[in-house]
């Protein structure tokens, strides 16, 4: 994409502020770790893979910060940074993945002195970046496979260049159709309530000049009816071992509607989003945002302000409704246990 998500540049960390777009293209420049936790809870950055690196540059940054304690206090200080870190928002495991990296890093590293530590650190957080990169091309190549000529393809949320360094997932592998001269088009839907599918989604279509039609979230179930969607494919935030995937809210909903009308229903995901420590959906910590998301739209109130709300950012598709997991180590076809457990190896 012409704009950039992220790029590290003099120790800060800018950031493409994403709750501006389309409108205005502007930057949200992050110093210190405490500047990522903002950015990453209040949303200027956002989408798992994105989330990871930007957590990435956070503990580079909290290493700086602390960088004149003793080992041990820039240790403590450090871990209790990831923790903080890790809570700006707890369903996407890419966060949490790759502070862990960093973390590991940290741990293990023999160093001279503060200086190639924090040389170390930078590094492997630039890695991290890069090779989401890499990663998501990977993705794509595997995942373009799977859309056909002449396509009708849904997608939901965004899951573009915007929610990962560069490139995308599940919007990834419909770029990488359009680059091997697929003709195809997209549904994208709004995406209630942070419309993440009207504001980004359409903006990253637009400015690639792929074939797009933006649809209200409610409007899916009926182009399925009319046989206009051939083929889904969604991101995640955090694939369960078995292949249960929390994605953004609506997307078991889209996942139902594809299996009631027979349409191939694709998760487009980094092995990074794949936490083999939970066994199923069920267990995956779902992110409660708050009530004004759902009851004010801009600057616009549409509800009253004593209404209640319920306002959860992801939901669980239960692998029986999804056909393959598209991940840079190939597609995996159900039983996911069994295919999961496989390109954790690879
Ligand atoms: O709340 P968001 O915008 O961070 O939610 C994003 C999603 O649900 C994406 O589908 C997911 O992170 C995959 S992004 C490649």
């Amino acid at each position: 994409m012409k704009y950039k998500t992220m790029e590290f540049e003099e120790d800060a960390l800018i950031l493409l502020d994403q709750r501006k777009l389309p409108e205005r293209v502007e930057y949200y420049r992050a110093e210190n770790y405490e500047q990522i936790i903002e950015a990453i809870s209040k949303m200027v950055v956002r989408g798992a893979p994105a989330i990871g690196a930007t957590g990435a540059y956070g503990v580079y940054l909290a290493a700086l910060e602390f960088q004149d304690l003793s080992s041990s206090e820039l240790m403590a200080q450090v871990e209790s940074a990831v923790k903080e870190i890790n809570q700006a928002r707890p369903t996407a495991v890419n966060l949490t993945w790759a502070t862990g990296r960093m973390l590991k890093l940290l741990r293990s590293s023999r160093y001279k002195d503060r200086k190639s530590l924090l040389r170390i650190l930078e590094k492997e957080a630039n890695n991290i970046a890069r090779q989401d990169i890499e990663t998501n091309k990977e993705l794509a190549s595997y995942g373009e496979k799977i859309i056909p000529q002449n396509a009708n393809i849904l997608t939901h949320c965004n899951t573009g260049a915007l929610a990962t360094v560069d490139y995308g997932t599940a919007l990834g592998v419909i770029r990488e159709a359009v680059r091997r001269n697929k003709n195809i088009h997209v549904y994208a839907t709004e995406t209630r309530p942070r419309l993440q599918g009207a504001r980004l989604t359409a903006f990253e279509l637009v400015e690639e000049n792929i074939s797009a039609t933006l649809i209200a979230d409610s409007t899916a179930g009926f182009l399925m009816q009319q046989d206009k969607i051939d083929v889904v494919v969604v991101g995640a935030d955090r694939i369960a071992a078995n292949g249960d995937t929390a994605n953004k809210i609506g997307t078991y909903t889209l996942s139902e509607l594809a299996r009631i009308h027979n349409i191939p229903f694709y998760i487009a995901a980094p092995r990074s989003t794949i936490d083999y420590q939970i066994q199923m959906g069920s267990a995956i910590a779902i992110e409660e945002r708050g009530p004004e998301e759902i009851k004010v739209i801009g600057r616009e109130r549409i509800a009253p302000e004593g209404i209640n709300v319920y306002n959860p950012a992801f939901d669980i598709t239960p692998a029986e409704n999804i056909t393959g997991i598209i991940t840079e180590a190939g597609i995996v076809d159900p039983p996911f246990s069994l295919g999961l457990a496989e390109i954790r190896k690879k």
